[in-house]
């Protein structure tokens, strides 16, 4: 039964971060969210939302045609997609109908990290639109820490008063594009987890070409308050084993696992599901078959396909174990 799976996998995680207060706390949320999932079935099956229902786009091999199942094989089937930007001018155009293709992949929950002070009325207006699939976090990205940052910070700050956000990203330290600010993305960097720890929310990291100083930082700031996400891991086995050594940081997995050349594979077998979380990073990092082209919320049901080869896992078991570790971080 769908409850007793949902428990048997709390009480096997309960160590992982809140014990059984957690544990009750995602129960209910997955009720809830079968729910929900149950009403977009119909939403979906009377053609409510779905522009492209024969498109063929979304769906899961051998998948579709599976909307009159009940609600416990939506549960099955829901799919968290951890990091997504789809607020972007990018998704202007299709925007309703790639939602459709999310639902229609079986993604049931999509986290918006936010970018920078431009990017949060559009972060808003899409959770807006889509509440109950939507959801934003605020921070600063460390691509656009500029010297005005402490103006920015102050400006985000008193947001997090004003509506819901999930968790304080994306942040972190991108050395990639530029070294030059090192010193203020380290800066806004610990304020920002900081705010977090105030806040009790989970950070969103973005770690580019900066392992050495994210671990740097973390060392010296990390507690039991601060938890969160290690975002788009494309870290060696030796970085991952440190990520696990907190204790409570995930790794968020993308598109990237599915390009050969990329060495994820061979890293990510090693790593425990538990500390796994399905993400796309879009519109970027798109997945193979589409890599290349611009990507969207419902191709992570390719990373979920490439990380049950990966694992030799069933495809319903790598979604389900993700999106209950997603929900042990996050609380939409
Ligand atoms: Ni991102």
């Amino acid at each position: 039964m769908h409850f007793g799976d949902v428990w048997i996998g709390f009480q096997k995680g309960s160590e992982f971060l809140f014990g059984v207060v957690v544990n009750f706390h995602l129960t209910i949320e997955l009720s809830l969210q079968c729910a929900q999932n149950g009403r977009r079935q119909d939403d979906i099956a009377n053609g409510a939302e779905s522009d492209d229902k024969d498109s063929g786009y979304g769906r899961h091999p051998g998948k579709s045609n599976r909307w009159g199942q009940t609600s416990d094989y939506f549960c099955a089937m829901s799919l968290i997609d951890t990091h997504s930007h789809i607020y972007l001018p990018q998704f202007d155009e299709d925007l309703d109908a790639m939602i459709a293709r999310a639902r229609e992949a079986g993604v049931t929950k999509i986290f918006l990290p936010n970018i920078d002070l431009d990017s949060i009325p559009l972060m808003h207006k899409l959770s807006d639109r889509y509440p109950e699939l939507c959801y934003p976090m605020l921070g600063l990205h460390p691509c656009d820490v500029k010297e005005n940052y402490i103006d920015v910070l102050n400006t985000m700050k008193p947001m997090f008063n004003d509506r819901k956000y999930i968790a304080v990203g994306e942040i972190g330290i991108d050395l990639y594009w530029d070294k030059t600010t090192l010193d203020i993305q380290i800066e806004a960097f610990k304020i920002q987890c900081a705010w977090a720890k105030a806040l009790a929310l989970p950070i969103v990291i973005h770690a580019r070409d900066s392992f050495d100083e994210i671990f740097a930082v973390m060392d010296e700031i990390h507690d039991d308050k601060l938890f969160g996400v290690f975002h788009c891991f494309t870290g060696h086995a030796d970085q991952a084993k440190k990520v696990m050594s907190y204790g409570n940081f995930l790794m968020g997995i993308g598109g990237v696992l599915t390009y050969e050349k990329s060495g994820l594979d061979v890293v990510a077998k090693d790593i425990p599901m538990e500390y796994l979380v399905l993400e796309t990073d879009s519109p970027f990092l798109t997945p193979k078959p589409f890599r290349g082209k611009r990507n969207e919320s419902s191709y992570v049901k390719f990373v979920a396909e490439k990380l049950a080869t990966v694992k030799e896992l069933s495809y319903d078991e790598v979604i389900g174990t993700t999106s209950q570790n997603a929900l042990k971080i996050f609380r939409p």
